[in-house]
């Protein structure tokens, strides 16, 4: 059994992390950490989670507290830049991590200003890091122990956009990510902007174009076939939970068709348990098929003259957009079947 800590267990993806735990057969919870909650239990705080035993047999307590506890893998659902500063000292200390936050994601020290509006809190481990949607990046893992989880709205775009540009289908023209999010994509933080009645019977786009900072990492990740700044994500906020609905609308290259787009997602897919690539006569995907599990839907359609692909891939932020991807990773990370203690 691998003795885990959660950084931010009282937080939306730290409460997950708790779930998932719970029922994984390889995994014992040894710290969960909270700066507001110290003290108390986490079922005071989400009864909920009055049956999960393994994390109620603890304390929460403060994240500087937990640092001498000794542990082989910890999963810090801390705000950025705090991650950073409490997750690392267990990465030297031999432990995996795998960070929920963005901290770790830019592989360039000069992208974090830009996006995050502050230097980084520790540039130099930047190069240690490996970012990883595992059905794209796994190999990437190869014996590294502090793994970037990538963020809720770049995984709904990366998971197909990366498989279509590794099969060459994509055409000159701007690539436009439209993306939709429950307000728990948010954190549980109370906010003016998130609470019941500014969200509730709404629906508002915001920092769109070129304004997000999940677009870093997407650029980051898609750079390599050039298509980068061509990339315009537009998000937007929906009076719902959970969920993300991303629609991608990619140029073809010359020859390429809705077809081809499909098949390429197909051979991409076909033999992962958390992917599922829809037939046309499976329809479009919502984000009430994917709600509380580790899958992500992928369908495809086409313009008449096959000039353009419209993607839609749904997802649970929570789940596949956060912890049941981090616990995916940790899986990979540690040589276990990738899929334990998730929901398919
Ligand atoms: N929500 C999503 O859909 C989603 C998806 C992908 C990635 N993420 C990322 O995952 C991380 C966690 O997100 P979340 O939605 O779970 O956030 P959240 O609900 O706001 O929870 C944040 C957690 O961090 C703790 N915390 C806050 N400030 C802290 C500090 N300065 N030092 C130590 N602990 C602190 C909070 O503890 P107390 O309040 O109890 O003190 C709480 O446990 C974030 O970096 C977020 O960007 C979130």
């Amino acid at each position: 059994m691998a003795r885990i800590g959660i950084l931010g267990a009282t937080g939306y993806t730290g409460v997950e992390i708790s779930m998932i735990l719970e029922r994984h057969p390889e995994a014992e919870v040894a710290f969960i950490s909270s700066e507001a909650s110290a003290g108390l239990n986490l079922s005071s705080v989400f009864p909920r989670l009055s049956g999960c035993r393994k994390v109620n047999a603890l304390t929460l307590r403060k994240a500087q507290d937990c640092q001498s506890v000794s542990v082989d893998a910890v999963f810090s659902c801390l705000p950025h830049g705090a991650s950073a500063e409490a997750c690392l000292p267990f990465a030297v200390g031999g432990a995996a991590v795998v960070d929920l936050s963005a901290d770790f994601r830019l592989r360039d020290p000069e992208d974090y200003p830009r996006w995050y509006g502050k230097p980084h809190p520790r540039p130099q481990s930047l190069a240690d890091a490996v970012y990883c949607i595992p059905e794209l990046h796994r190999s990437r893992l190869n014996g590294r122990k502090l793994v970037a989880s990538p963020g809720c709205y770049p995984t709904s775009v990366l998971l197909p956009l990366v498989a279509i540009l590794r099969a060459g289908l994509v055409g000159a023209g701007p690539i436009i990510a439209d993306s939709k999010s429950g307000v728990s994509g948010a954190g549980r933080k109370a906010t003016l902007e998130y609470s019941f009645c500014e969200t509730n019977e709404s629906l508002h786009a915001y920092k769109v174009g070129h304004n997000h900072q999940h677009l870093g990492e997407m650029r980051q990740e898609i750079a390599q076939w050039g298509a980068a700044p061509q990339l315009v994500f537009s998000p937007h906020l929906v009076p719902m939970q959970r969920g993300i609905l991303s629609t991608l609308y990619v140029p073809l290259a010359v020859g390429a068709t809705g077809a081809k787009v499909r098949a390429a997602l197909e051979d991409t897919f076909r033999n992962e348990p958390f992917v599922k690539v829809l037939s046309e006569k499976d329809g479009l995907p919502a984000t009430a098929h994917v709600a509380h599990s580790n899958r992500a839907h992928i369908a495809v359609s086409s313009l008449p003259d096959e000039s353009m692909a419209v993607v839609v891939c749904v997802l649970d932020n929570l789940l596949k957009g956060a912890a049941g991807q981090a616990v995916q990773n940790w899986n990979a990370m540690a040589g276990l079947d990738e899929t334990m203690g998730l929901t398919p």
